[in-house]
């Protein structure tokens, strides 16, 4: 069962929607109070979530001019893997709350547009019915207090046909979420989690005792490729790379974590320092313009992953709705790319950017 007002809008009236806050406007006239609450879902008083919004406007453009931008190509690759856009979607639990397809639209959305899903271990759709979509897709990892758990988690992400894990480290305890806490489980509210055993085991949670050492239990019973998620220090970074993970995500989980955490595009210059090339590095929390992109992209990052626009797109119009989100961040980047002179995102340097000053 979905939390949102029907009917949904058609894709052409998707079409009307100019930006992604926009969306988010139509998106939560139309959901209920509880959905509301769970999507913004801000740890403590919401100041991590306001300053991932902040954090983009302390960096600003330096527009070069007289560069030949007819043609500019968003492609690139993650992890090997071919998109067509820097913009990915990324883990966020329960789709099916915001529209009844769930995952599948939010897969088939990513399969159109060329880009990749980072499916959440709270899935509300089957990993497996994801996967057989056919977008590019990686699984998120909640490892939990149960290996036997974790390990069926990554064995049915492997033979589901996901090309990678990313596991969340940002979250040896879930966030205080005073929004949350108000409205109860939401299997109460009709939409089941799909990967954990149904009944939840008494005591299951996430694992609070994780170590760089014991991340190797994880490494040696997997082939597939670890992204870290949830990496916001340099010192950390560092130790990733040293490590040999082959990508980390910068991200402080949209503000639902830690409150007042700095936010993601603060944090990730110092970050890109540390790794020197050795490990890619997405980021994701704020992202809601194609600028911000633009931004990530002059800082360090080589994509990035949009959490709440996803949501907010299906709320609105499912699998259309969804691909509306990846397309006006798509075509906002390529604006801003033009304006700045580039051309492909690996053009996308520091060269670019200037703190604001004050
Ligand atoms: C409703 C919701 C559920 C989420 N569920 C998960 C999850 O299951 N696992 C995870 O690693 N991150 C989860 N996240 C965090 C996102 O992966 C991402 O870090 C964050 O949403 C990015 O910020 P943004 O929403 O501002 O784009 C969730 C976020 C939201 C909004």
């Amino acid at each position: 069962m979905a939390h949102v007002t029907g009917p949904w809008l058609s894709p052409d009236e998707v079409s009307g929607l100019w930006s992604v806050d926009e969306i988010e406007r139509a998106a939560r006239e139309r959901m209920s109070a509880p959905l509301r609450d769970y999507l913004d879902g801000w740890a403590g008083s919401g100041e991590g979530a306001r300053i991932n919004r902040e954090g983009f406007s302390r960096w600003l453009f330096r527009p070069r001019i007289l560069h030949d931008v007819r043609e500019i190509d968003l492609g690139t690759t993650v992890l090997g893997q071919p998109v067509r856009t820097p913009i990915l979607l990324g883990a966020s639990a329960l789709h099916r709350l915001s529209h009844p397809d769930g995952e599948l639209a939010t897969a088939r959305a990513a399969r159109a547009a060329g880009s990749l899903v980072m499916l959440s271990t709270s899935t509300s759709t089957p990993p497996e019915e994801v996967a057989a979509v056919g977008a590019p897709g990686w699984m998120q990892l909640y490892w939990m207090n149960d290996r036997g758990i974790t390990r069926a988690i990554v064995e049915r992400a492997e033979a589901a046909g996901f090309s990678a894990l990313a596991l969340t480290v940002d979250a040896p305890r879930l966030g205080w979420r005073p929004l949350e806490y108000r409205n109860g489980d939401w299997e109460t509210h009709g939409v089941a989690q799909t990967v954990f055993p149904d009944p939840w085991p008494e005591g299951l949670a996430i694992e609070a005792g994780l170590t760089w050492r014991t991340l190797d239990w994880l490494r040696g019973i997997t082939r597939l490729p670890i992204v870290l998620k949830g990496v916001m220090t340099p010192e950390d970074a560092a130790i990733a790379a040293a490590e040999g993970y082959p990508a980390i995500v910068v991200s402080n989980h949209g503000g639902r974590q830690l409150d007042h955490a700095m936010s993601s595009i603060e944090a990730l210059p110092a970050v890109a320092d540390a790794v020197a090339g050795r490990a890619e590095i997405y980021l994701d929390s704020g992202v809601r313009w194609g600028t911000d992109v633009l931004k990530a992209l002059a800082l360090g990052a080589r994509a990035v992953f949009v959490g709440r626009p996803v949501h907010w797109g299906l709320a609105v119009g499912g699998e259309a709705g969804v691909a509306r989100v990846i397309s006006l961040l798509s075509d906002e980047l390529r604006n801003a790319m033009g304006l700045c002179g580039i051309t492909r995102p690996e053009d996308a340097t520091r060269a670019i950017v200037a703190p604001r000053a004050g």
